[in-house]
């Protein structure tokens, strides 16, 4: 896939690696954003620093239907397809399930998974205008290994993998090249109330990303060799997680139960 020129809608590209992955992509020559966020002071801040790029911004929350029929209202007055489609936006909220706040529960839904499919669908008819496109999913490393206290955004995590997985099959006589993104422990804002030693850095994940976007692979799974096996024994010996979570269960609770970014 040639970069430059592209047009690319990317959600939550007001920060962490939403706002990496816009760097990025000006480094190969895209200069056409259409941002969303909820915080219009963000957004706007993404003019002064990215002086270089055209954006059409728009402050809506991606879990409200007419948010993402204004979004995809306001670019089809500018553009006429869209080259790449970024759902990146997304919030956590760990706890113990029932102590989770009811609202917390079903906002990670409506955001993480119910929001990104809706926009996927609404988006698609400008994606399949392109010649050659990339639909780009953020799910997580707890999308392939669920962890206690992440019983939520787990399950929203692992709703992307398996809606990607879809809809690249969905899609496969397409021009559509279909991926999935599994970030491990990211230095962004959604990590400041999280107690972890080692994280990677957004712009860590926006590089292997695109690299993986340009190679046309379709899952982008960052944490190392470690990662890739880990995923191997949850697949095949679930029961050994088990064991590790059983023997670290109250370091769990202590690492987590500060950890909410809605
Ligand atoms: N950081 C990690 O360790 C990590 C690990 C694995 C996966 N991920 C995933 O990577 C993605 C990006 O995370 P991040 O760490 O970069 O998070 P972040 O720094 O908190 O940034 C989240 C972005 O999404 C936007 N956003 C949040 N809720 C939204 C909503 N309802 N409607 C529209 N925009 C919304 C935020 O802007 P506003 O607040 O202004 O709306 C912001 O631009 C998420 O899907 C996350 O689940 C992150």
């Amino acid at each position: 896939m040639e970069l430059k020129d592209k047009k690319v809608l990317i959600t939550g590209g007001s920060a962490g690696i939403g706002k990496a992955l816009i760097k990025e992509l000006l480094t190969h020559g895209v200069k056409d954003f259409a941002v969303i966020g909820r915080s219009q002071d963000k957004l706007n801040a993404l003019k002064d620093e990215f002086k270089d790029a055209d954006f059409i911004l728009v402050s809506a929350d991606i879990s409200r239907l007419e948010a993402i029929e204004r979004l995809v209202k306001e670019v089809s007055k500018t553009w006429d397809h869209i080259d790449l489609l970024i759902n990146n936006a997304g919030v956590v909220s760990a706890d113990p399930l029932q102590d989770m706040t009811d609202e917390d529960l079903v906002n990670q839904i409506n955001i993480n998974l119910t929001g990104l499919i809706l926009l996927t669908k609404k988006a698609l008819p400008l994606l399949l205008k392109s010649e050659d496109a990339g639909l780009m999913n953020m799910s997580s490393g707890l999308g392939y290994i669920a962890k206690p206290f992440y019983s939520v955004y787990a399950a929203t995590k692992a709703g992307v993998r398996h809606f990607s997985e879809a809809m690249r099959r969905e899609l496969i006589f397409e021009n559509i090249h279909v991926m999935t993104i599994y970030p491990t422990a990211t230095d962004t804002d959604m990590m400041t109330s999280a107690r972890v030693d080692r994280m990677d850095s957004p712009e860590l994940v926006a590089q292997k990303s695109i690299e993986g976007l340009l190679n046309k692979e379709i899952n982008v799974i960052l944490g190392g060799e470690q990662r890739i096996k880990d995923i191997a024994t949850n697949f095949n010996h679930p029961l050994e997680i088990d064991k590790s979570v059983r023997e670290n269960y109250e370091a769990y609770k202590e690492r987590t139960k500060e950890h909410r970014a809605m």
